[in-house]
């Protein structure tokens, strides 16, 4: 069955979700409308397949400090903070994990980082990626921002990635 991908509306039915990830569910039931809707501090967007929901991204834009990409990447960059999107969250129903779900909500959220740089400006997608997912981010070109001096390396926490807006797939881009 076809997978589409949409915003969140009020009046969906967001109940039923459950990831296997309490924190990522709860989010969705009780957090993901008003601070779309109400304190427009973040849009989700909801994978559906045959009426239901399969699965959430939410994004937001956000802003990272030149100094945290290794200093290859920070040459040519001015100092400033920079801006990017956040994908703030990103969860699969447990029912259709493992069927491409997952992708077609980070492809998604690719298209608008794309929009994001047309039109405001975003120099690539973050994410703090939780430790069992480090991989599938990095199956998509994200990569892990250098660790800085101070900050422990090993902690099973979440990890902050960067994927560039250059690293960004050329479909991705919005038409016109
Ligand atoms: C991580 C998650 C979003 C992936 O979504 P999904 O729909 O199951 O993944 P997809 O089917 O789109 O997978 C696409 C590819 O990534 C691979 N992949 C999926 N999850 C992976 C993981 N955790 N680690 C490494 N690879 C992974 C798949 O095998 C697939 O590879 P293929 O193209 O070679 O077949 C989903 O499993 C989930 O919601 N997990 C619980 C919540 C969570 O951890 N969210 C991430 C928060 S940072």
């Amino acid at each position: 069955m076809a997978v589409s991908v949409r915003r969140l509306r009020p009046e969906d039915e967001r109940s039923d979700f459950h990831s296997g990830n309490i924190d990522l569910d709860r989010f969705f039931q009780k957090y993901a409308g008003q601070n779309q809707f109400r304190h427009h501090i973040g849009t989700t967007y909801v994978a559906v397949e045959g009426g239901r929901i399969v699965g959430f991204a939410t994004v937001a834009p956000s802003e990272i400090e030149v100094a945290q990409l290794s200093p290859s990447r920070r040459k040519r960059l001015p100092g400033y903070p920079l801006p990017v999107l956040r994908l703030a969250r990103l969860a699969v129903d447990d029912r259709v994990q493992g069927r491409g779900v997952g992708v077609t909500l980070l492809k998604a959220v690719f298209v608008l980082a794309r929009k994001m740089a047309n039109e405001y400006g975003c120099a690539g997608v973050v994410v703090d990626a939780k430790p069992e997912a480090i991989d599938f981010y990095r199956r998509y070109g994200f990569l892990e921002f250098p660790i800085l001096s101070g900050q422990l390396g090993d902690r099973p926490e979440p990890r902050p990635m960067f994927l560039e807006l250059g690293a960004i797939p050329e479909e991705s881009r919005e038409p016109g």
